[in-house]
């Protein structure tokens, strides 16, 4: 029975070793940070468990943008919005100069192509982009001169999740955040749940 305990015992442990030696050979994630992968996901793939999206595929300088709205209160205080509560205090726990170095480390992370959804054209779809390329580009890959991310290489249950939060209210609403109130007044296009459907295929199918 002991031989069996030890057994099992070393079969874990030798788990873990592999699974830290291919993490760590790979694409070694400063011990500081690995706490962000328990809900991001091991290499920051996004895990739909935990409601934490997908962050490779994302520019530094959107990351950080974001890091600062959950941090100052631009974004995850809404009542109803459990997802950003959540997130918020992790950032607030960033010094200036951490946010910074973070967003830059997750911005090198190779991107995983593992979409849910293998996007599906209509000509709703493409229809209802046709207004939303003009911030976020014609090829979906973001604009930062007008504050706008990629959103190709995103999961299709965050941007849902995301276009609601704007259609109710829960993200973009205060004077101070711009970029989050230009995309606020931008899903007043959308009117259906088909329709985030159609235009979150849409944008998936530009990958
Ligand atoms: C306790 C779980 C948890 C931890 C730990 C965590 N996050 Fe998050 N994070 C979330 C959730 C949940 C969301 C989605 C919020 C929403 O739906 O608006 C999120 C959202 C984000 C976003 C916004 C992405 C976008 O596309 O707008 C960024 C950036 C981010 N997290 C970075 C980080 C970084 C960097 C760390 C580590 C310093 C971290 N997170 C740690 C749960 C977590
Ligand atoms: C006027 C410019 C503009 C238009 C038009 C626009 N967006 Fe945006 N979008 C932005 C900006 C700026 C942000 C970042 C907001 C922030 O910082 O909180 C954003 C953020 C988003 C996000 C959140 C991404 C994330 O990682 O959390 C989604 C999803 C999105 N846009 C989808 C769309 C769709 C779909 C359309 C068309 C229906 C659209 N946008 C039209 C400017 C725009």
């Amino acid at each position: 029975m002991i031989r069996l305990i030890r057994f099992s015992r070393m079969l874990v442990l030798s788990f873990l070793v592999t699974q830290q030696t291919v993490y760590a050979d790979d694409h070694p994630i400063p011990d500081e940070y690995v706490y962000c992968t328990v809900c991001h996901g091991i290499l920051f793939g996004g895990n739909v468990a935990t409601a934490a999206p997908k962050l490779t595929g994302l520019s530094a300088w959107y990351i950080e943008s974001q890091l600062r709205a959950f941090r100052d209160g631009l974004r995850g205080t809404h009542i109803e919005d459990l997802a950003g509560l959540e997130m918020r205090p992790m950032a607030e726990m960033l010094s200036e100069e951490r946010l910074s170095q973070v967003s830059r480390l997750v911005a090198t992370l190779p991107n995983q192509n593992q979409l849910d959804n293998p996007g599906k054209r209509t000509e709703r779809g493409k229809q209802l982009y046709s207004g939303c390329g003009a911030c976020h580009g014609a090829d979906g890959r973001g604009n930062q001169q007008f504050a706008a991310p990629n959103l190709v290489t995103q999961d299709s249950w965050y941007l849902i999740k995301q276009l609601n939060n704007y259609r109710n209210n829960i993200r973009g609403t205060q004077d101070r955040d711009i970029p989050g109130r230009q995309m606020r007044s931008a899903v007043s296009g959308l009117e259906s749940e088909q329709d985030l459907i159609d235009v979150v295929s849409f944008i998936q199918s530009m990958q």
